[in-house]
């Protein structure tokens, strides 16, 4: 872990955020390479869960909420962790992390659990006063819920049919930490999809599937992969049933994703506090009723996190980030063998040609050698290069990332190649 955070501030990933003051805990700042992974992470989900579905349709709602949702969906009431204080060094604990009954760090006595609910809270308008408490979402659940019935009728839906949504959640953690896996700001993908109680059981299973098969589908290794089902003392407040698909990290198995079947407690409560009529008719079957939910929810910077974990190789020559080319940054790079006129036109007319297809980018400094160990270490699965031969007959050396054979191939035809290499399908059922 700790050579790829290395890594990660070297290259432009991931930052701490406001470092030059010291930093803020546990918050993150993508650099440029960071940024364009995770906006990878974000189009794959949205084009398998989106795109490619007639079921499915996004949505962005916003961040602030009327406070009566969080009353409504049990946030206000039940979002808490239990929380101790050692009576000596006054550090602070979740108290079900700890396994012991002291303070771990200096053997204290500590204080009987409070519950401390993780919601940040803040003021709307300029008067800080009770009435104007709002606060920052932790789910971004909530926005499809109370969107239900405008969604439904907008997009004239049938259930099934799902509402997908990527935004940020904030929750004011205890204990937040392994670098970007636990935050107290982070970003979700979020898939509500809404069912009848007939086929509840079998849609949970195939959102199961189905996400199991997005990680695979973008190269995670399945080994590093399991499903685990709750146990009843796990289970979050709205939900009857949930599935964790964890992964492998350096620090242990760790949810990435939670798949849960909520019944229909979050339509039913926000008819109660709305006073809202939120059911569905189904014309088909003259039946009235109020939908159950399968919930697909994943954590964008945990499975950015867990891409890189799962590509980051450290061979004896070179280290090098095997990401999926759906996901690398730049899919390609384009070198001069050398500095001349003639090999960086050449260059610069590829850049030209391929730039509106991919992201590329172009490096003439150093050896060879080394612009090779810079695009493998964050990930740029092709590296074309322009030599003098490339002059006389137009062809040029492309290098494959994770083999490093390297072909010829005429520039005519790279945009194609380059096509045919990168395409990703993932499975959609
Ligand atoms: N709407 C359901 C829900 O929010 P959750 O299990 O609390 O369920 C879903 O969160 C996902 O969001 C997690 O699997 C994780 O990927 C991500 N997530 C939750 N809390 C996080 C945190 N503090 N930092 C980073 N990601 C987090």
């Amino acid at each position: 872990m700790d050579r790829l955070i290395s890594m990660c501030k070297q290259r432009g990933f991931i930052y701490q955020s406001s470092e030059i003051y010291g930093g803020l805990n546990s918050c993150w700042d993508y650099g440029p390479l960071g940024a364009e992974l995770k906006r990878n992470i974000k189009d794959a989900w949205w084009y398998a869960n989106v795109h490619l579905r007639d079921d499915v349709v996004g949505a962005d709602t916003s961040i602030l909420m009327h406070p009566d949702v969080w009353r409504a969906s049990g946030h206000l009431a039940n979002f808490t962790d239990p929380l101790v204080d050692c009576k000596q060094c006054k550090r602070r604990y979740r108290a079900d992390h700890l396994s012991t009954e002291v303070c771990p760090e200096c053997g204290g006595e500590l204080t009987e659990p409070r519950q401390f609910n993780l919601m940040f809270k803040t003021f709307l308008g300029p008067v800080e006063e009770d009435a104007a408490v709002v606060y920052l979402r932790p789910e971004t659940a909530q926005g499809i819920f109370v969107d239900f019935k405008l969604t439904q009728a907008a997009s004239r839906l049938r259930i099934p049919f799902g509402i997908a949504q990527i935004g940020k959640s904030f929750r004011n953690e205890v204990s937040p930490g392994n670098f970007i896996f636990r935050s107290r700001e982070f970003e979700q993908m979020e898939l509500e999809f809404f069912v009848s109680e007939r086929d509840a059981d079998e849609w949970f299973e195939r959102w199961v599937e189905a996400r199991w098969n997005w990680y695979l589908s973008l190269g995670l290794n399945p080994n590093k992969l399991r499903k685990r089902a709750h146990g009843p003392d796990e289970l979050a407040h709205y939900a009857k049933a949930c599935f964790d698909l964890e992964y492998e990290f350096p620090f242990g198995w760790q949810e990435i994703e939670g798949i849960a079947h909520r019944g229909n407690f979050d339509l039913s409560q926000h008819i109660k506090h709305s006073g809202k009529d939120l059911s569905y008719f189904d014309d088909r079957t003259n039946e009235r009723y109020v939908p159950i939910v399968v919930e697909a929810s994943a954590g964008v910077d945990r499975a950015l996190l867990t891409f890189l974990v799962d590509a980051f190789v450290e061979e004896p020559e070179r280290v090098v980030l095997k990401l999926h080319p759906k996901l690398a940054p730049y899919k390609a790079a384009i070198f001069p063998l050398q500095k001349k006129p003639e090999l960086q036109a050449m260059v610069e007319k590829i850049k030209e040609d391929l730039k509106y297809d991919f992201p590329v980018i172009t490096d003439d400094t150093g050896s060879i050698g080394k612009r090779y160990r810079r695009q493998d270490e964050i990930g740029t699965p092709y590296c074309i290069t322009v030599d003098f031969e490339s002059l006389e007959d137009g062809q040029v050396t492309v290098r494959d990332r994770d083999t490093m054979a390297q072909v010829r191939i005429s520039t005519e035809g790279l945009k194609a190649y380059l096509h045919d290499k990168l395409q990703w399908r993932p499975v959609v059922k």
